[in-house]
């Protein structure tokens, strides 16, 4: 495990946007997994900008979301197919049908888990995993659980992760309840790993999730068994370390 602290968030966000470009420099047709929610905001700002100087273009990449919310259709503003558009997709060269993000409108949500692992499988392995940390310790949305699944599936959320994320909807909006998640499987199946954590908050769960035990009550402690794992701190979510 590689783990890198940062003193400033544009620095942060400039390192992560490097890792991800030189894969895709390297492999042109590289399949990237990406991540939503507050922490990847500004590396996509960083993406689009490196594409904007003509570093990097990803005309032949394929991708891959972690998640989605049941029940939001993809013009909603707090889906996270409208998140990835208005974040990076509409600002770079992808090929829209090259982008993948599960649906959170499908009549039969195990049908949906399954045709996502099975455009996953077909596209090969994922060169490069982003990740965020949720304040309970999820990935994607693997929330903590006695047991957790390896494919794609239905979650309901944690109480904490819909209080976490009502900050992004409107007064009055309900959070989802559900989701569909990539599962712990599937992510650790990417041949790197690079987990992004940001913030105080964070602190005490970046702790338990890479110095404390592997369990599934933090499904990031998974991380650790990961061989190509890179993580990119502040300051802030790294003093603890
Ligand atoms: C969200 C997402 C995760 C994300 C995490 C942290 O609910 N499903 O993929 O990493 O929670 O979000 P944030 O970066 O906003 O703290």
């Amino acid at each position: 495990m590689n783990i890198i602290t940062f003193d400033s968030e544009a620095k942060l966000n400039e390192a992560a946007a490097r890792i991800i470009t030189g894969i895709v420099q390297t492999n042109p047709s590289a399949v990237l997994g990406l991540a939503t929610g507050g922490t990847p905001v500004g590396i996509y700002k960083q993406l689009v900008h490196d594409y904007n100087e003509g570093l990097v273009s990803f005309k032949k990449v394929t991708t891959f979301n972690l998640d989605e919310y049941v029940g939001l259709a993809p013009d909603h503003h707090q889906s996270y197919s409208y998140y990835m558009r208005e974040n990076l997709f509409n600002h770079v060269d992808v090929d829209a049908s090259r982008t993948n993000i599960p649906s959170g409108l499908a009549s039969d949500l195990v049908e949906e888990c399954s045709r996502y692992d099975q455009l996953i499988q077909a596209a090969g392995r994922i060169d490069i995993q982003l990740l965020g940390l949720g304040h309970n310790g999820h990935i994607g949305f693997n929330e903590p659980e006695e047991e957790l699944s390896s494919g794609t599936h239905v979650v309901e959320l944690a109480e904490e992760t819909k209080q976490a994320n009502a900050r992004f909807f409107s007064e009055g909006e309900q959070v989802p309840s559900q989701a569909i998640t990539m599962g712990v499987g599937t992510i650790l199946k990417a041949k790197t790993l690079l987990l992004v954590v940001k913030g105080k908050d964070k602190a005490e769960i970046v702790k338990r999730a890479l110095t404390g035990p592997i369990t599934t009550d933090v499904p990031a402690s998974l991380l650790q068994t990961h061989p190509q794992l890179t993580v990119l701190v502040d300051q802030a979510a790294g003093s603890l370390l």
